[in-house]
């Protein structure tokens, strides 16, 4: 399958087309390297900017890996997204430590490093990433009940917009949560969002993961978006981690990893023509979605190719087959469908 244009070609006058990779896929050799310069005007670290990838320490910080993924996308042209500043899973130990002050100051310290590294070189933050709980019956909700909240409540939210803002008053500030597309999830998230906003905390916009799968609904995310749009405030909206599995799982299969659907084969022929048509269709109507709405400013894919999916391992092991690119790095069908709306989609 051959695409008559790239990905950012398609959307160039709409929003950068983006993906998450990790530096790796920027040496020469590798096989995800000259896709992501032909494809992408828009790169994410998957991981490689997360807190504990860049400090164990207080005050004590690695970029290498950060800087070579900023080093690449500079030298190609290529934007930058940043994340993610705060995210209850990627913390390191020390930054939960100690009073509400101490871990205050190592969270601010941290953030201010960072983000000034980059400044005006990273359009968006991704500040605080999944801080909305799933459950409403939490005593927290809307809240997560994460570390940080057993640590310190929500302040660290107020915390970590006020020292990005301050570290780089260019970048967008961005909260970023799965699951919008429920509309219970979409809820908390937005009581989260509106009490930022009433207090005048500095967020510019609602990142949306958009981990789908074959089974969503597109207009339920579209419904995300046009909720953020009515709370009026001229919020952005980013589609951050799109993804569609050909799974569909029940929710026991998230939670404790059973009656997960079982795996297909690992070449991407092994998956049923139905299952393929539709995610070709989701992906379109996805992009045709954000298309018609001008809040949604980015759109970023959470990875090049099947191969390097995060779902090839969550919520189990077993090969998924989520992204635009197959195991033999070619494009497949859901990339046609998005650079050529008159393509007919097959499956
Ligand atoms: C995942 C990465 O894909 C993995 O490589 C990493 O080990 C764990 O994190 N929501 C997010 C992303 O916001 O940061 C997660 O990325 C996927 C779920």
């Amino acid at each position: 399958m051959t695409l008559p244009q790239s990905l950012k070609q398609a959307y160039a006058s709409n929003f950068p087309f983006g993906a998450a990779i990790q530096s790796a896929h920027t040496n020469i050799g590798a096989p995800q390297e000259p896709i992501i310069r032909a494809q992408f005007s828009s790169i994410t670290a998957e991981f490689e900017m997360k807190a504990d990838q860049i400090t164990q320490s207080p005050g004590v910080y690695d970029f290498t890996a950060a800087d070579r993924l900023m080093d690449f996308a500079e030298a190609n042209g290529i934007a930058v997204r940043g994340h993610a500043l705060v995210w209850h899973q990627s913390t390191p130990d020390y930054m939960l430590e100690g009073s509400p002050d101490v871990i205050r100051f190592n969270l601010e310290s941290f953030i201010d490093a960072i983000v000034s590294r980059y400044r005006g070189r990273i359009y968006a933050w991704d500040v605080v990433n999944e801080a909305a709980t799933d459950n409403p019956a939490d005593p927290t909700a809307p809240y997560r009940n994460s570390n940080w909240h057993a640590a310190v409540g929500k302040d660290y939210i107020d915390w970590a917009f006020n020292a990005a803002r301050a570290a780089d008053p260019d970048a967008s500030l961005f909260i970023n949560d799965y699951n919008t597309e429920l509309s219970g999830k979409r809820e908390r998230l937005l009581e989260i969002v509106r009490d930022l906003l009433d207090r005048g905390v500095p967020i510019d916009g609602v990142g949306h993961q958009a981990h789908l799968n074959v089974g969503s609904s597109p207009a339920d995310l579209m419904a995300a978006i046009d909720a953020v749009d009515s709370l009026g405030a001229g919020l952005e909206n980013h589609i951050t981690e799109l993804d569609v599995s050909v799974y569909v799982d029940p929710g026991e299969c998230f939670s404790s990893q059973t009656n997960c659907a079982p795996g297909y084969g690992a070449d991407f022929a092994d998956v049923p023509q139905d299952v393929r048509r539709a995610q070709a269709e989701i992906y379109r109507a996805v992009l045709d979605g954000a298309v018609a709405r001008p809040s949604v400013t980015s759109v970023t894919v959470w990875g090049v190719s099947d191969a390097d999916s995060w779902l090839n391992n969550f919520p189990i092991s077993r090969p998924n087959h989520p992204l635009l690119f197959d195991r033999d790095f070619q494009p497949k069908e859901a990339a046609l469908a998005v650079v050529d709306p008159d393509y007919e989609i097959t499956g």
